[in-house]
């Protein structure tokens, strides 16, 4: 099979392997960066542990890595604190060991659980990442922010930690509903929006086709961004696109909203505002919505733009009585936009209100 490799030189540098049937394989690519590796523990949800478990457990048993297994409810709400502290608990039990490696398998809760817990136990170990859902390849599983979420709001404890290594197999997505392919879309379509035209026009003209190489463009954009920024001082800030306001979005539907489609809905949202203030050189909202909703994704959202402000007040990236808003020049140049608190709810009142 193709293999396409997208090498990540941050903190820790590491392989995006993006092949299909490289799951099937897994043991060998992460013998290959762990030798003398024994142990090794998969984190992952009843939905996905049924459908891969096995093949996983297969492959490490045939490089001769023995497997442990926690498995949690699929869905936001594992991304919990309790549930954090049940992983650690289950590891601490095992004598799970510093030479042992966590391999996340799953889609972005599962990624971004594991590799909180894999950053802080025992003050950092090992982990891998293996995306069995189109966002968690092209964002989640890149980058190395992990988080939980807290009852004030999305990631609001976490830490910076880079995996080991990346496992993409595409054939993993043939089991997902079309709403969570329509989610990673999504997230594609952000990288298109940020700084990539040629990708948006692509997905415009063609549709989310030629699946592997759109996942290795969108990684490597996002590698390129987070080589240049990886603790999300300055630049990374653009891969937020769509998020103060799709944050709000999911925190206000108690997570029924997913966050790619939350995040389809803050774009629109971010387009909207970026033309009312006179900030974009076309006039991309019609455009990005009409994009959207032809990738079967939702562009609004039944929540009043108070509601969704006060629920975007206890998001983690207001810093000094100022949040970084994305706004959209063109589509393909985003840039950071700094507004105060106050002006935040006019921006609301403009995304949402009438
Ligand atoms: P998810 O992990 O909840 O997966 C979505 C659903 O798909 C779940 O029900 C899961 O069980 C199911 N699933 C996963 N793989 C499957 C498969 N192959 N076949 C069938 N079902 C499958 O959600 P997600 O959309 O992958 O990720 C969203 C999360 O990622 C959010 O918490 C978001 O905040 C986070 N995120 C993190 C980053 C980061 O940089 N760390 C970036 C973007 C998003
Ligand atoms: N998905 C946001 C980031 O990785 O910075």
């Amino acid at each position: 099979m193709a293999e396409r490799v997208v090498r990540v030189n941050a903190s820790k540098s590491y392989d995006v392997i993006i092949s299909k049937g490289s799951i099937n394989k897994a043991g060998e690519y992460i013998k290959k960066v762990f030798p003398s590796l024994k142990n090794a523990v998969i984190v992952s949800d009843d939905n996905v542990f049924p459908l891969y478990g096995e093949a996983v457990k297969k492959t490490l048993n045939e490089n001769e890595i023995r497997a442990l297994e926690f498995v949690v409810p699929h869905g936001e709400k594992s991304k919990d604190i309790t549930v954090l502290s049940q992983l650690l608990e289950f590891l601490a039990e095992n004598k799970v060991d510093k030479k042992s490696v966590l391999l996340a398998l799953g889609g972005g809760v599962i990624g971004d659980l594991t590799g909180f817990a894999a950053s802080c136990y025992l003050r950092g170990i090992e982990f891998v990442q293996i995306p069995t859902t189109l966002l968690a390849a092209v964002d989640s599983s890149v980058g190395g922010k992990t988080a939980v979420n807290l009852k004030a709001g999305k990631n609001l404890a976490g830490a910076f930690w880079q995996p080991s290594l990346v496992i993409c197999d595409p054939e993993t997505f043939n089991t997902l509903s079309p709403s969570e392919l329509a989610n990673g879309i999504s997230e594609s379509v952000k990288y298109g929006i940020i700084c990539d035209r040629q990708l948006y026009e692509d997905i415009e003209t063609n549709g989310f086709t030629e699946i592997e190489k759109k996942i290795e463009r969108c990684v490597s954009i996002k590698r390129d961004i987070v080589e240049s920024d990886e603790f999300d001082k300055g630049k990374r800030k653009l891969l937020n696109l769509g998020h103060t306001f799709g944050h709000a979005i999911e925190k206000c539907s108690n997570f029924e909203i997913q966050h790619g489609a939350a995040v389809a809905i803050g774009m629109t949202a971010a387009a909207k505002v970026s033309e009312k203030l006179n900030l974009s050189e076309e006039k991309p909202h019609d455009r990005i919505k009409s994009l959207l909703e032809k990738l079967n994704l939702p562009t609004e959202c039944p929540y009043s733009y108070e509601e969704l402000y006060e629920a975007a007040l206890s998001d983690k990236k207001v810093e000094s009585d100022k949040i970084s808003l994305i706004l959209i020049r063109k589509i393909g140049d985003s840039f950071i936009y700094n507004v105060s608190i106050k002006e935040l709810k006019d921006i609301f009142y403009i995304a949402f209100g009438g």
